[in-house]
């Protein structure tokens, strides 16, 4: 991972000064760096011993960094990481501008580690992502949203990239399709916990703790499985609240406080979790045909520690 940091620093650079501060202020505020934690743990586990996978796991995290970019222009969010967002502190059009930087920067390292296969799964997890997002803008504020319907946008805006992360150690190893193919399965489900419990946490976690405001997800009329759970459990009147704040976006102060009423009425956080938990049992049982080693241990953890976030 030290590898990997030293890389994002190095291929971010450019001269035109405005690109590396304001991509230095979001790298350097830190992230978790979970995605391309996957990457290079996977290709450990599975003997990998070539160095393509520190690119890969650069770009995985430069792709990342360039829709954070993009997703808090488009959410209006105000905290990323601890941190004023960039949107707030530079305007919006340098924070799309210089996340397309980024996305460039990836396709780049890309080309750079050697894989055409490897340069297909990942460039095609980037459109989809994009897809993902614009899915949801157009779902804002819909009360009529399924579940069926919001796990395809989180498949998509979260799952895809994740995905890709694990599969692409198993690609540029040049191993079997049935390791591609459970690598794949590892990130999807383990990116569906993932984005459960952030959808979780927009509703009953602590801002200084994830660095994020909380309640964005309410604010915006984004419709995500917690509302829909009560929404598919609410009377008429439960309806009509709903309808007002998420489709009307007519929000007052207490309006939140009866939001949070009704998700602990039905239920709502608990069944998000326990659907995150369900995900990342799926995510563990992936890797059930690849030999125990430490790495293994490590990629299982972290489906455990995704989900113990929320607790
Ligand atoms: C935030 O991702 C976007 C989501 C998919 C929820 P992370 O929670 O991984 O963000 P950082 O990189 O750690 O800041
Ligand atoms: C994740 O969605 C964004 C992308 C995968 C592009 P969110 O909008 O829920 O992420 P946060 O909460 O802003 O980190
Ligand atoms: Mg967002
Ligand atoms: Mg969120």
């Amino acid at each position: 991972m030290r590898a990997v940091n030293a890389l994002i620093l190095e291929r971010m650079g450019s001269p035109v000064p405005l690109i590396p501060k304001l991509a230095k202020y979001l790298v350097e505020a830190g992230g978790k760096r979970v995605r391309p934690l996957v990457t290079i743990a996977a290709a450990k586990m599975i003997g990998y011993s070539g160095d393509a996978h520190l690119k890969l796991a650069a770009a995985v995290e430069f792709i990342h960094t360039a829709t954070l970019l993009h997703d808090d222009v488009v959410d209006e969010s105000d905290l990323r990481r601890g941190k004023k967002a960039a949107n707030l502190v530079w305007g919006n059009a340098p924070s799309v501008l210089v996340g397309d930087f980024l996305f460039a920067r990836a396709f780049m390292l890309m080309v750079d580690a050697g894989s055409m296969d490897a340069l297909h799964s990942l460039s095609r997890a980037s459109s989809i992502i994009a897809e993902g997002e614009v899915r949801q803008l157009a779902a804002k504020g819909d009360i009529a949203a399924s579940i069926g319907s919001y796990m395809e946008i989180i498949e998509a805006k979260t799952a895809a990239l994740f995905a890709s992360a694990a599969e692409v150690s198993a690609i540029v190893a040049d191993r079997p399709q049935a390791d591609i193919t459970a690598l794949d399965t590892y990130g999807r489900e383990l990116g569906l916990a993932f984005q459960l419990v952030d959808d979780a946490l927009d509703y009953g976690g602590l801002s200084k703790d994830l660095g994020k405001n909380t309640g964005d997800d309410f604010r915006e009329g984004k419709i995500t499985l917690p509302v829909v759970i009560a929404l598919q459990n609410g009377d008429e009147t439960e309806k009509r609240f709903w309808s007002r704040v998420m489709t009307d976006g007519e929000q007052d102060d207490s309006d939140f406080d009866t939001a949070m009423e009704l998700l602990e009425k039905h239920g709502a956080l608990k069944a998000t979790l326990a659907m995150a938990e369900e995900k990342a049992q799926i995510a563990k049982d992936a890797l059930s045909g690849f030999p125990d080693n430490e790495w293994k241990s490590a990629l299982e953890e972290l489906a455990d520690f995704v989900v113990s976030r929320a607790s």
